[in-house]
């Protein structure tokens, strides 16, 4: 059952099906980009097409490595018609899906998600890019990809801790918009992995670049999220991991700020410690280097810290213009 989704002008199918089948559908002239690990666990798979390599991790969303996956491109023939496949977890696909964007003005893209997270949330809906030193994703497009091809075959080679991470961004959906959900995290992974991609696909069909709203719902838990990476230094607490925490505190402050009834904050914190994802701030790192990491993230318009805060499971809105007290407040109580 394939699913297509829209950004903007631009049309994705996303389709699921085995790894072999990804493998054999894959166009036989296609360049494609992955980590070390993913290569490693994978061999016959990368052995199949022309690959770049990269290292792993969020040290890769970089300009240098952006640089040299270019140059790898030109330097394998890649011409305008040949299709650049982000095969990997959200690193890859934001890395490999930012060089398909601007090569040669752009080539097509193929999104094949290795991880949880990049599954249900990365390579849909056209968001790619890098980090400057200043935050993360700071220099980026939208490039919607031409096809996303779904094997949750691929989760079997994912680290534990990267898997549990992934599911922070499946509760996300429940909290956000679809609370029924949230009774059914136990279950298969697949239809858990489908629903999420559906749920995304509406969102970005109804704010496709992010300029009404609705699609800022998406970030629920990541405005505090990207300040914790920053503050840590991209790496020792993994995407999801931060987003978990962030949850917890956004939850804190849509209480604090009247917008949720008490027992939200409770209901988050137990559904993330039940899938053994982090909900406290991590040893070391202060309210106050938060705050100024969130002032220099993307979100702060003119000035204004926002959120999309959560009023109940399900219920999800964007607060444009939140006081920084009640966002300390919010980040001293964890
Ligand atoms: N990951 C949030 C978005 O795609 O909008």
């Amino acid at each position: 059952m394939d699913i297509v989704a829209t950004l903007g002008t631009q049309k994705t199918t996303i389709h699921f099906a085995s790894v072999e089948v990804v493998e054999a559908l894959l166009p036989r002239h296609a360049v494609l980009v992955t980590d070390e690990n993913v290569a490693a666990a994978w061999p016959a798979f990368a052995g199949t097409r022309k690959t770049i390599v990269v290292s792993p991790g969020e040290g890769s969303k970089r300009i240098p490595t952006y640089e040299r996956v270019l140059e790898s491109l030109a330097e394998a023939g890649a011409d305008r018609s040949t299709p650049v496949v982000a095969w990997g977890g959200g690193v890859v696909g934001d890395l490999a899906g930012f060089a398909a964007g601007t090569y040669m003005r752009g080539v097509p893209l193929i999104q094949v998600p290795t991880s949880l997270l990049a599954m249900v949330d990365s390579s849909v809906g056209g968001k790619v890019g890098v980090d400057l030193a200043a935050g993360k994703n700071l220099a980026g497009a939208f490039v919607a990809p031409q096809d996303v091809y779904v094997a949750t075959g691929f989760l079997a080679t994912l680290p534990e801790r990267e898997l549990r991470a992934g599911m922070a961004e499946v509760i996300k959906y429940g909290f956000i918009m679809d609370a029924p959900l949230l009774d059914t995290l136990g279950g298969d992974l697949e239809p858990l992995v489908a629903r999420c991609i559906a749920l995304k696909v509406q969102v970005v069909d109804e704010d496709p670049y992010e300029t009404l709203g609705r699609r800022a719902i998406l970030n629920f838990g990541h405005t505090v999220a990207h300040a914790i990476e920053h503050a840590t230094g991209y790496g020792p607490v993994l995407h999801g991991e931060a987003v978990a925490i962030g949850m917890v505190a956004e939850a804190r402050l849509a209480r604090d700020l009247g917008l949720a009834p008490a027992d939200l904050v409770d209901e988050v914190e137990r559904t993330l410690v039940r899938h053994a994802l982090p909900t406290r701030i991590p040893e070391g790192v202060t309210p106050e280097q938060l705050l100024e990491a969130m002032r220099r993230d993307k979100k702060a318009k003119a000035g204004r810290l926002g959120f999309s805060l959560v009023s109940e499971p399900g219920k999800c809105t964007l607060v444009p213009n939140v006081p920084e007290e009640a966002v300390l407040r919010a980040l001293s109580n964890s």
